[in-house]
């Protein structure tokens, strides 16, 4: 028996996905920044589905064919993964003993996870009370440190950079190019499945890291005569935390989507070139839009996704209505287009947006009458 816990709990050797099917870096090797010596950390993610909506199409009408391309079955439950495999295989081939990243929530449970894939240590800095439940719980369960700062976001990430000066940590935040190149085998993978670039391409903005990756991956995808053309693309903030779009850093950003729960981006430039360049645009969704919306796609499609996913939806549903969205660069979504909206993290995550539905819920006496009559009630 002793023997055999000692086994277990041996480091193993780092993972080394063989090919296809086994993660993104496997599949997309040639436009990523990995040779021969990098040992690959691969949980397997990406080659996530790219969900045909029949009632989104309908809703936008006009020809236009709605995908949702859900991040939330990558094996943390988020778009991530993509991005933490390039950025933990790279730490490891540059010696690194120990990750570190600020987070909303996601980041932080994709470290924890790829870290003790690799073997290292996993040190998250987190805002106090502002961490969706199942995101907390992962990063416990990957076995990470988990600091909690009485603070937003935004000074976690300026602890967590000055934290990176030292030799110690390796940081796993989109500021780390490693993230980013991962991240845009999301746009690589959209392309191989329609065989060209979509219309339009919609996608929560929060530190602004993915919506700079697809852009790359866009753009790199088209000069490799991958694709021949490009998207516009469309990022969308929540109203209490929408710096992009305000044009000023917002100091107490509030939103019930605490993953894009930031005031200060550090892609904040990279964002803005991709939506000028892509002739897009950055627009604001509320809260009560938000909810809505993950509600919608909840029970009209069957995609459950968390609150900050759902803001590309209620984003679409404001493109539906240009009196609504005088700043479009587009009067009308154009016929025939096709329209994918990323959809970034499950909806599990964040069970407590739903909390009010489950202690309402009141036990009926067990026989077939009383159900019966609760049936009818709902
Ligand atoms: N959607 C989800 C589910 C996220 O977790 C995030 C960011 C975003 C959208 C926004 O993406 O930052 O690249 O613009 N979450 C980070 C985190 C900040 O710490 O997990 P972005």
């Amino acid at each position: 028996m002793r023997d055999l816990f000692d086994r277990m709990n041996e480091p193993a050797e780092v993972n080394v996905a063989p090919d296809r099917g086994r993660g993104v870096i496997a599949r997309y090797r040639t436009f990523l920044p990995v040779s021969e010596s990098t040992p690959i950390v691969s949980l397997g993610e990406g080659g996530t589905p790219l969900i045909f909506s029949p009632r989104l199409s309908a809703i936008v009408g006009r020809g236009c064919e709605v995908y949702l391309k859900y991040e939330g079955l990558n094996p943390t439950g988020s778009f991530k993964d993509r991005g933490m495999t390039v950025a933990v295989s790279k730490a490891i081939e540059r010696g690194a003993a120990a990750l570190i990243c600020a987070s909303t929530g996601n980041t932080s449970a994709s470290a924890a996870a790829y870290a003790a894939r690799a073997g290292i240590r996993c040190v998250v800095v987190l805002p106090a009370g502002k961490i969706a439940s199942g995101k907390l719980v992962q990063a416990f369960a990957y076995g990470a440190k988990v600091v909690a700062i009485d603070g937003n976001f935004d000074d976690a990430l300026r602890i967590v950079r000055e934290l990176g000066q030292r030799d110690d940590f390796a940081i796993v935040n989109s500021i780390n190019p490693d993230r980013i190149a991962g991240q845009k085998t999301a746009a690589f993978e959209i392309v191989d499945e329609l065989g060209d670039a979509p219309e339009l391409h919609l996608l929560p903005l929060g530190n602004a890291g993915n919506i700079t990756a697809y852009w790359a991956g866009y753009r790199e995808y088209r000069d490799a005569g991958k694709s021949r053309t490009l998207p516009a693309m469309l990022g969308f903030q929540a109203a209490g935390a929408a710096p992009i779009f305000h044009g000023r850093v917002v100091e107490q950003p509030e939103t019930i989507a605490s993953a894009i729960r930031i005031g200060n981006p550090a892609s904040w430039e990279a964002a803005k070139e991709a939506v000028r360049d892509s002739h897009g645009v950055v627009d604001i969704v509320t809260d009560t839009e938000i909810l809505e919306a993950q509600y919608w796609l909840a029970t009209h499609e069957g995609v459950f996704v968390e609150p900050a996913s759902a803001a590309p939806i209620a984003g679409l549903f404001k493109c539906c209505e240009p009196a609504r969205a005088p700043a479009y660069p587009f009067t009308k979504i154009p016929e025939a287009s096709r329209i994918v909206c990323t959809v970034t993290g499950h909806g599990l995550k964040d069970p407590d947006v739903m909390a009010d539905r489950l202690t309402t819920l009141n036990a009926v006496a067990p026989n077939e009458q009383e159900v019966l009559r609760a049936i009818e009630e709902s």
